[in-house]
């Protein structure tokens, strides 16, 4: 298995933490200098407020920003850089969809679907929704292995209005067959939600393609800044968005008694923007297109398979979600002999660092009959060596807690 590139392109690899094994990047990826070095290439060099100056910087500033809009929107095969609305992360995204949009499109009496792998911030807006507008929420079962239950869709989507998904599920690592359920979806007039802040990194996304009505990610786990998230919007829908967050920006025409707004996306974008997150995202989808998104998702299959073989060779260990094959980027797995909170502090010693938890994934846990898991996920960084370093601690700790305490007195 062969390097996808240089850790020293990272710089965290050489700074305090040289020694560390990262197996964390389903939480948080770690950036390129190329990405650092845009950040404050932005303050040194760019920085004016957008859409607002007469100025040459800030005319320059705007450009630059509505450049990024379209570098997104290239990056998903979106047909318009009009279906990219900036916001603070994926998280944020779904709220906008549910404030801007559901809660004028969904009413008592409608139903609508979520699937039981999602992460909270795919839960719980829907749930504060329902108490406000009255509709039902339907969870779509998974399996024993933990997949999305394919039989009978046409039953399970028939009297939905709205269904809103994970691609990759951030605990089971499951890659859900989303075309095939979007165009199924679709057939049957549901409005779709594709959560795509796991796979954004790790496979090329077509939204067109995948017909998908919004998509949402953040930025901080494909490479890039932090408090950046996108929210793309098919055209169709554009009428159908009421404004989110009000204030600067958003407006075209404001008077004491009235007010006029400005269209999608500019609509959605209330106050001044995280400017050189913009900036470096820009910066970020470059350093992408460079390694080659194929060559990434190359790069995850091969650590995925290879750390599922080394994982599913220990006794005693559960392995939570479908076989490697059909996952990709992360696997999370139990066992009785440790709980995952020890076993990562334990791990963190080693200076191998790895989630421990629920994952934002309450109820997929409770379905899972276990209060925690230990998380690993591999960023373009890692290497074989992260794995096999990982796994001969990991092997060295069960012995260890295996062992029968010895008597004391
Ligand atoms: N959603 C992120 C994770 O799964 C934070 O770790």
């Amino acid at each position: 298995m062969k390097n996808l590139v240089n850790k020293n392109n990272f710089p965290i690899f050489s700074g305090r933490f040289k020694k560390m094994v990262y197996l964390d990047s389903a939480a948080t990826s770690q950036k390129p200098k190329e990405v650092i070095a845009a950040e404050k290439d932005w303050y040194e060099n760019h920085n004016a407020n957008i859409h607002r100056g007469a100025y040459k910087l800030a005319e320059e500033a705007t450009e630059l920003f509505e450049n990024s809009r379209q570098k997104v929107a290239d990056f998903i095969s979106a047909p318009s850089a009009k279906s990219i609305v900036f916001t603070k992360g994926a998280t944020e995204s779904i709220n906008l969809v549910a404030g801007a949009w559901a809660r004028y499109n969904l009413k008592k009496g409608d139903t609508i679907l979520l699937t039981e792998m999602e992460h909270h911030a795919n839960i719980v807006p829907w749930q504060l929704l329902s108490k406000e507008r009255g509709f039902k929420i339907k969870y779509w079962p998974i399996s024993q292995a933990g997949e999305l239950i394919m039989s009978n869709l046409d039953e399970l989507f028939s009297g939905v209005k709205f269904l809103s998904l994970v691609h990759i599920s951030n605990v089971l690592g499951t890659v859900n067959q989303i075309e095939k359920i979007i165009s199924l979806a679709k057939k049957k007039g549901l409005v779709v939600l594709v959560d795509a802040a796991q796979s954004v990194v790790h496979l090329p996304i077509n939204v067109v393609k995948m017909k998908a009505d919004f998509l949402v990610f953040s930025a901080h786990k494909m490479l890039g800044p932090t408090g950046l998230g996108v929210l793309y919007i098919q055209p169709d829908l554009f009428n159908q968005m009421k404004p989110y967050q009000s204030g600067g920006e958003m407006i075209s025409e404001v008077g004491f008694k009235s007010v006029k707004f400005k269209k999608v996306p500019w609509l959605l974008e209330a106050g001044t923007q995280p400017l050189a997150q913009v900036f470096a995202l820009n910066k970020t989808i470059d350093y992408i297109n460079k390694v080659g998104l194929k060559n990434i998702k190359e790069h995850s299959r091969s650590l995925t398979d290879y750390a599922y073989l080394k994982l599913s060779e220990i006794d005693g260990l559960t392995i939570h979600g479908p076989s490697a094959k059909k996952r990709l980027g992360l696997i999370s797995f139990s066992t009785k002999i440790i709980h995952a909170h020890d076993l990562a502090t334990l791990l963190d010693r080693k200076n191998i660092f790895i989630r421990a938890g629920h994952h934002c994934a309450m109820p997929l846990h409770e379905k899972l009959n276990v209060p925690a898991t230990a998380r690993i996920s591999f960023g373009i960084y890692n290497t074989k060596e992260d794995v096999d370093k990982f796994i001969k601690e990991l092997k060295s700790i069960l012995k260890q807690w295996s062992q029968p305490i010895k008597k004391q007195f």
